[in-house]
């Protein structure tokens, strides 16, 4: 790493102790980031990385794959061994030409188009969760609608049974919490026997879902239906043009994606529209705003708060010279909060109509695959909350998930504002 050979670079406060994270995003310390001359090298593990903080030059390193690359480190802070980082690829750390190859399968499912296609079950489970919210009175909003929706829907798409939904869950949870310190389950639970540092987020969890996936793809090709799996069961069939391992760890990623960070956005959200009633109150009064405030809620939740990149090549980057084989990792957090990029970054702002938030990726080709399905999610909710003149009101503080990684809010208690009209339709 270039720190010991050339001046030493300023160094950054400390952002990667997932503890911090319990008490919310630090953003004072990326705001001192940001603000050093080039980039700041922050101390990881026997190593470190440098901390991209600023909107501009996470543009640029998502933007530039050949140099920053995805496939050579890991996208995840932590180093792996040679063949744990083998056993545990899957699309997100690949790059071209296997990452066009395999984005080129399942791309074709995620374009606005076809996301479209998907608004009046997306509306229907939204009806749903809003019916029974309502109907309890409030309570826990992540248990309640965060979680549920995302996890349906993709569900749905991936033509897996809703009666497996808690279960998907429940993984997804204990994924979440193999990137902290603590794992709540054994390394042997769901009959693992794998070494848990082969697996995704070094979970017993992954292992399970990847027996769910094989299981379901054993199904589809005894039965082809109309879902996502059936079609990469045929692309297998198809001349092998995806292997057994890309088949699991695709659907591994697709089933956590595809959950994790909607719950997370739709989380962080209530709780934005329970602290910013004048912002509600703006949508209330003119739907056209479901748009931007959809962004809004994005750029506010910013639900994966960083992810990595190694250099392939010595390179420069805000001045700063950077070693080939050196940690890059862009703070998403950060960025989604630069004065530069946004005005007053830290208003939620329902109207908002400056900057390009980077909750999706900075750009570039791994730039999130299902920011349609996301943003319909979103806005369909948004939509539905708007027709009852659903107002909320937060109880208590979240309990927030401590992890560097996810933003994630394991509960928050809601409930239907006084005053506010709620009701089934
Ligand atoms: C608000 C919700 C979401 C957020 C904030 C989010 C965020 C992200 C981010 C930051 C990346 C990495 C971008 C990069 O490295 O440049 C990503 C990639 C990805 N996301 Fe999402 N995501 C969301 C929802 C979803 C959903 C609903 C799916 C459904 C399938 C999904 C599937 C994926 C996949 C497959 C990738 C890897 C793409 C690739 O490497 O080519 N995401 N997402």
């Amino acid at each position: 790493m270039s720190p010991t050979a050339a001046p030493a670079p300023p160094l950054a406060p400390e952002i990667a102790d997932p503890r911090l994270y319990l008490d919310g995003i630090p953003h004072e310390r990326f705001a001192q980031i940001r603000a050093m001359p080039g980039l700041g090298w922050h101390a990881y593990g026997d190593n470190g990385f440098w901390a991209v903080t600023r909107h501009a030059d996470v543009r640029e390193v998502s933007r530039n794959p050949a140099v920053f690359s995805s496939s050579i480190g890991h996208t995840n802070l932590w180093d792996l061994e040679a063949d744990a980082l083998e056993a545990r690829r899957s699309l997100i750390d690949t790059d071209a030409p296997d990452h066009t190859r395999l984005r080129r399968m399942v791309a074709g499912a995620f374009t606005p188009k076809n996301i479209r296609r998907w608004t009046d079950t997306v509306r229907e489970i939204t009806v749903e969760l809003l019916d029974e919210f309502e109907a309890r009175g409030g309570g826990d909003w992540v248990e309640l609608v965060a979680a549920p929706l995302p996890i349906r829907v993709i569900l749905a798409m991936l033509g897996v049974p809703v009666a497996d939904a808690d279960y998907l869950v429940e993984l997804s949870n204990y994924l979440v919490e193999g990137t902290g310190d603590t794992q709540s389950i054994p390394p042997d639970a769901f009959g693992n026997t794998t070494e848990l540092r082969l697996l995704p987020f070094n979970s017993p969890a992954s292992h399970a879902l990847f027996e769910y996936g094989e299981d379901i793809r054993a199904k589809r090709r005894a039965e082809p239906r109309d879902d996502l799996v059936t079609h990469l069961v045929r692309a297998e069939a198809d001349g092998g043009r995806i292997s057994r391992h890309e088949y699991r760890h695709l659907f591994h990623l697709l089933v956590f994606a595809g959950n994790e960070t909607t719950r997370t956005a739709i989380s962080h959200g209530a709780m934005a529209l329970a602290a910013n009633r004048d912002q509600w109150q703006r949508v209330l009064d003119d739907r056209a705003l479901v748009e931007s405030a959809t962004e809004e809620v994005i750029r506010w939740a910013t639900p994966i708060l960083h992810m990595r990149r190694t250099a392939a090549s010595d390179c420069e980057l805000a001045g700063t010279p950077i070693a080939a084989g050196d940690k890059v990792v862009m703070w998403y957090a950060s960025a989604n909060r630069d004065e530069a990029a946004f005005a007053d970054p830290f208003r939620f702002d329902a109207g908002r109509a400056d900057g390009e938030h980077f909750a999706f990726g900075g750009g570039g080709p791994h730039l999130c695959l299902g920011a349609f399905l996301a943003r319909l999610e979103v806005s369909v909710l948004l939509e539905e909350m708007a027709a009852r003149r659903l107002v909320l009101e937060q109880l208590g503080e979240p309990v927030r998930a401590a992890s560097n990684f996810v933003h994630g809010v394991l509960s928050v208690d809601m409930a239907p504002a006084a005053g506010s009209s709620g009701g089934p339709r």
